[in-house]
């Protein structure tokens, strides 16, 4: 344990020479933020001691829970056997040829070639370079232009932050890669086309029709979503959505990408988040749930169909590598992360869990809590004045502080949506201790704005 100089002093040289993502700096010059400094299963403890429940499993991607001997042995391990060589030229490595096969057994059927990177902006940027290289391949080098969704979050490097549909994101960045356009997506609870689901038909789906046709399908290459948009809300599409997508991008020779950076690996219940969906896309975004946090790692999955054209005739190069493709290390870890979520069942056991909890946050009848959202251990929960007007209680911020204070670590999304990712090797009782905090605190937090605008009026 460091001694309370120590801390003070890791304080003090936090808030002086590290520069943190998402924070407003000025504040954070004064505040500080939390040093956590442990964790084993769903919890983490802070330099001060203090135990939290993971609710967020980190930044989505804690699957398989902290303090996991197995996974510091494999990197221990390949550490020691080769710490890296590089798979340009034609050069490989041992960990990395075993996770590609890996992943080609447990992908979705016809997703044969992977891939790798170190993390999920890299991922998207090789799916997106790789559907533009696939229509230039084919003969239709005019098919460039790559539609996302409104409130997608796709990364912050410039290729993915402009597929990015959060304009918090993108702001201060221009100019933005050209060649990308936003649709609405399917946000059933407040539908952008003011209809309800089933009798809508999933409309929003063929707005994605309606803007190849606009755009003209000679210059669209590719769709990009995820299954279900974390950072965007965990908006998830009705039954329906993606197999309607299919058959448009099949009509219109347009790719689809599936960011399966947040769903991949477990958390929806589900290997891979399009799996609770009856069709499959051509190319597959991952990274996070890879390693489970472990060590940085992402891939774009190809699929045979995206492969046979970017392999051309056989005498084409792919020019497109970053120095840790395939590193040997991250890959060894994957490769027992794997094991593990397979071992212990998680996927399943997120479906179950989530399903659970889903059901403890609606039974409580609290007025505050309109829709709760996602599949397996991805949920949203929206905050609205009521249940009926579904009015948005912009004060997600302020319970998720008042979370962290009872030992709960929650998100907030925007103003009024609550995310819980926990691990998915959450206890029942953790979750039941998450869904009771959630509780009290939004019937506390949302109660009193309410009461104090009662009392306004
Ligand atoms: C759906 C999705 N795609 C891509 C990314 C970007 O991943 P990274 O931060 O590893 O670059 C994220 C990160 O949260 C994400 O949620």
């Amino acid at each position: 344990m460091p001694t309370p100089e120590e801390i003070q002093q890791l304080r003090q040289l936090d808030r002086d020479h590290l520069l943190h993502p998402n924070v407003v700096l000025g504040e954070f010059e004064q505040a500080g933020g939390t040093i956590i400094v442990g964790g084993e299963g769903a919890t983490v403890r802070d330099i001060d001691g203090r135990e939290y429940i993971d609710a967020i499993g980190a930044l989505w991607l804690a699957n398989v829970g902290y303090g996991r001997p197995e996974l510091a042995a494999a990197a221990a391990a390949q550490m020691r056997q080769l710490p890296f060589w590089s798979l340009f030229y034609g050069w490989s490595n041992v960990p990395a040829i075993r996770l590609a096969a890996e992943m080609a057994r447990i992908a979705p059927e016809g997703f044969n070639h992977a891939f790798f990177t170190s993390g999920g902006s890299e991922s998207n940027e090789t799916s997106i370079k790789f559907a533009r290289l696939f229509h230039v391949r084919r003969g239709h080098p005019s098919k460039q232009i790559v539609i996302g969704l409104q409130r997608a979050y796709h990364g912050v490097s410039y290729g993915a932050m402009t597929a990015t549909g959060l304009e918090r994101v993108r702001e201060g960045y221009a100019p933005l890669v050209g060649a990308f356009e936003h649709i609405p997506g399917a946000y059933c609870y407040r539908c952008p086309f003011g209809k309800t689901y089933p009798e809508c038909q999933v409309d929003c789906a063929d707005e994605l029709e309606r803007a190849i046709t606009r755009l003209g399908a000679g210059n669209v290459a590719a769709f990009i979503a995820e299954p279900i948009q974390g950072v965007g809300g965990v908006i998830t599409p009705p039954p329906g959505y993606y197999e309607k997508v299919r058959e448009i991008c099949d009509r219109h020779d347009v790719l689809w990408i599936a960011d399966e950076v947040i769903c991949g690996f477990g958390r929806t219940g589900k290997l891979f988040g399009i799996e609770n969906w009856t069709v499959r896309p051509d190319l597959i975004s991952c990274a996070k749930g890879i390693t489970s946090g472990y060590l940085p790692l992402g891939a774009s999955l190809v699929s045979d169909k995206v492969y046979e054209a970017l392999r051309g005739d056989g005498h084409q190069s792919l020019n497109h590598g970053f120095t840790y493709s395939g590193h040997p290390v991250a890959a060894a870890v994957a490769l027992e992360n794997i094991r593990i979520l397979e071992r212990e069942g998680l996927p399943a056991r997120a479906a179950a869990l989530g399903e659970s909890m889903r059901a403890q946050l609606l039974a409580l009848s609290n007025p505050h809590i309109g829709e709760v959202r996602g599949k397996g251990l991805l949920i949203g929960v929206e905050l609205v004045r009521d249940r009926g007007t579904r009015e948005a209680v912009e004060l997600a911020p302020a319970v998720e502080l008042a979370c962290r204070a009872r030992g709960v670590i929650l998100r907030a999304l925007g103003g009024n949506i609550i995310s819980i990712s926990p691990p998915l090797v959450i206890t029942e009782a953790q979750a039941a201790r998450v869904v009771a905090v959630l509780d009290e605190v939004v019937r506390q937090v949302c109660g009193a704005s309410g009461r104090a605008g009662q009392a306004a009026q």
